[in-house]
Formats: C-alpha cells, sequence, structure tokens
C-alpha cells in the first residue's frame, strides 16, 4: 500500500509512521513542513527503503506521482502554544490543508483519514461526548483559527466523500501524551513532568477542577490503524474515558517523579473546556478497540522519556 502521511515528523505521526512501516508491504511517504515536527522523531524513516520524507507546506498544492492508496491528513499545529504562535499556518493547514489532501485522494482514488480533535466539541454541555454531539464552540474565540478549521475540516471531509465518493474516515482524537511530544508547547502532560523533574513549581491554570481524560500515544495510534483496518466510513471518537482533574494529575505526577515540587495556581485562559472525556462505546462495537494502557504506566514510560530528553 502507498500511504501520504502528512504531519508525520510530529508527535503522533511518529508514532503511527514507525507503525505502518512493520508492515514490508507499506510505501510511505511523509508530507511535513517542520513547524512542529522534528526530523529526530523520525530518523528510523529517513534510513527507511520504504519511506519517503517531503519537506512541504499543506497549504499549497500537493503533488505525488506514484499511486497512493491511503491519504492520512495529521498536519496542522496542534497544542494551545503552536496555534497560538502560528494562527493563520493553524487556520489554513485545517482548511486549505484539508482541501488539498482530499483533492490528492479523489485524484488517486485514495482512501481518506481525517485527524479531528475533540476540541471539535469546544466546552462541551454534555458529559461524556459521543459522536452524535454537535458541540459547543465559539466560532470566533481565541481557538477559533484550531477548532473551527477542524470542524470546517470535517464538513470539508464529509462533503468530498458524499460528492466523489471518496472512502473518509474521520478521528476524533482526544489528548494524547507519550515520548516525542515538545516539551515546550505548554500541554499539560509535558508541562508539569518537565516542572517537577526541574523541581520547579506545577502551574495549573484555573483551580484544577477542570477534568481531562488522557489517552497514551501508543493506544491512540491502535485506534488509527483499527480505524484504518475496518470498512466503516464514520467518525469516531478515539481517547481514553479515564477521566481525571488537572489537579488530580499535576499530584500523581508529584508522586511517580518523587518531586518536591508545589502546585501554583495561575488564571484560565480563556475559552478552555471545563470537562472533556470521550465516549468510546461506538469504537470498541465497531473496531473492538479500546486504550489498554492505564495512567500510571504510561505515564512512568513518559516521565522516563522526558528525563532522557533534558539530560542532551
Ligand atoms: N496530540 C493530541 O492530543 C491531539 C488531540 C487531538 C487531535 N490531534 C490532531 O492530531 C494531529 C497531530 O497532532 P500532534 O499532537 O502529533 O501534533 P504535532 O504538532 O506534534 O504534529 C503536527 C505535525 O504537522 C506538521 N505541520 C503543521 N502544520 C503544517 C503545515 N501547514 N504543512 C505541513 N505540515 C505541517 C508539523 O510540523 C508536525 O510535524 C493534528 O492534526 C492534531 O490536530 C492531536
Amino acid at each position: 500500500m502507498n500511504i501520504v502521511l502528512t504531519g508525520g515528523s510530529g508527535f503522533i505521526g511518529s508514532h503511527l509512521s514507525k507503525e505502518l512501516l512493520k508492515d514490508s508491504e507499506n510505501k510511505l511517504i511523509v508530507v511535513d513542513n517542520l513547524l512542529t515536527g522534528n526530523l529526530d522523531n523520525i530518523q528510523n524513516l529517513l534510513d527507511h527503503e520504504n519511506a519517503t520524507f517531503i519537506q512541504h507546506d499543506v497549504q499549497d498544492h500537493i503533488e505525488i506521482n506514484e499511486k497512493v492508496d491511503y491519504v492520512f491528513h495529521l498536519a496542522s499545529a496542534a497544542s494551545p502554544v503552536a496555534y497560538t504562535e502560528n494562527p493563520v499556518n493553524t487556520l489554513k493547514a485545517g482548511s486549505l490543508g484539508t482541501i488539498n489532501t482530499l483533492g490528492l485522494a479523489r485524484k488517486h482514488n485514495a482512501e481518506y483519514f481525517l485527524a479531528s480533535t475533540s476540541e471539535v466539541y469546544g466546552d462541551p454541555l454534555i458529559t461524556p461526548q459521543n459522536e452524535e454531539y454537535w458541540g459547543n464552540v465559539n466560532p470566533n474565540g481565541e481557538r477559533s483559527m484550531y477548532d473551527e478549521a477542524k470542524r470546517f475540516a470535517e464538513a470539508a471531509t464529509a462533503t468530498y466523500a458524499r460528492s466523489y465518493n471518496i472512502k473518509a474516515k474521520i478521528i476524533r482524537i482526544f489528548n494524547t501524551y507519550g515520548p516525542n511530544m515538545q516539551l515546550n508547547d505548554g500541554r499539560v502532560v509535558t508541562n508539569l513532568i518537565v516542572q517537577a523533574l526541574n523541581d520547579e513549581d506545577l502551574t495549573i491554570y484555573g483551580d484544577g477542577s477542570q477534568t481531562r481524560s488522557f489517552s497514551y500515544v501508543s493506544d491512540t495510534v491502535a485506534g488509527i490503524l483499527a480505524m484504518m483496518k475496518s470498512d466503516h466510513y464514520e467518525v469516531f471518537n478515539i481517547g481514553n474515558p479515564y477521566e481525571m482533574t488537572v489537579k488530580e494529575l499535576a499530584e500523581t505526577i508529584l508522586k511517580l517523579t518523587s518531586s518536591k515540587s508545589k502546585i501554583i495556581y495561575k488564571p484560565l485562559p480563556n475559552d478552555d473546556p471545563q470537562q472533556r472525556r470521550p465516549d468510546i462505546t461506538k469504537a470498541k462495537e465497531k473496531l473492538n478497540w479500546e486504550p489498554k494502557i492505564d495512567l500510571e504506566t504510561g505515564l512512568n514510560t513518559t516521565i522516563d522519556w522526558i528525563k532522557q530528553e533534558l539530560s542532551k
């Protein structure tokens, strides 16, 4: 299978590309502008005979001259720090980038995968969130370059699928963590671990009562691969339904790192959701997938990786 993967040098993309290359029948073409990605994440791929790396921005037309069977569109800044620093590129990766990658799938009659996000639910009014929920999103708020671009991306995917008979699947990814995340991009898991390991105060935004559900990256990638194998051309939530408050997360990290750091509180950013928890009933029933890695196991692996990174 010839697979085009945009965003393949980023956090999730680097793990997905490694899994895809385990099958010697697969040929992988990674398209990435290195905005938030890193070639260190994909050293295995750069040396691999079945892989090609193309440095390219998905907001510009994408031409691939060989046969393409699958297109995975993951390219987008994904953390609040990254999309706030790159607002227009984020808006275009979700909008023009989705149209360009859908055009590529159309031209090659390829199957299409959109990496959408739990952010399409905004600050949800129901919990847990299932795929039928339409969300509660500020259309022009400070996160809109990301969450509204992803909502547009879903609309574009559904429209191309209906209009041009493209076989398309939409993956609503919930908070995912693990090795290869950027250490300075402000995501809560890396932020708190880096602070704990450096004996700095752990920063919680708000009073810490907001909840999140964290999926270890191997579980998220297994969910994406289960979608790839299935013939359900639909929207699936992929995440871990185990919900905890941000304060509980900080306390768990203090325990696992044996850190003496204190927790301090800062004002909550605008439009920060109060709760996030996926309803994964549909993925369990139709994909036979559910997460396997518990929080402490995933955090311990991530802490070990961050220790290595900090010592470099
Ligand atoms: N990590 C999560 O918790 C999470 C949650 C929900 C959705 N997602 C989605 O999954 C995808 C991957 O997220 P991630 O956490 O790996 O983020 P990441 O920032 O680590 O990876 C994104 C990759 O896309 C590349 N990229 C960004 N803009 C681009 C552009 N205009 N053209 C080409 N390449 C571009 C970056 O260089 C990077 O390699 C994103 O689409 C994100 O919205 C992630």
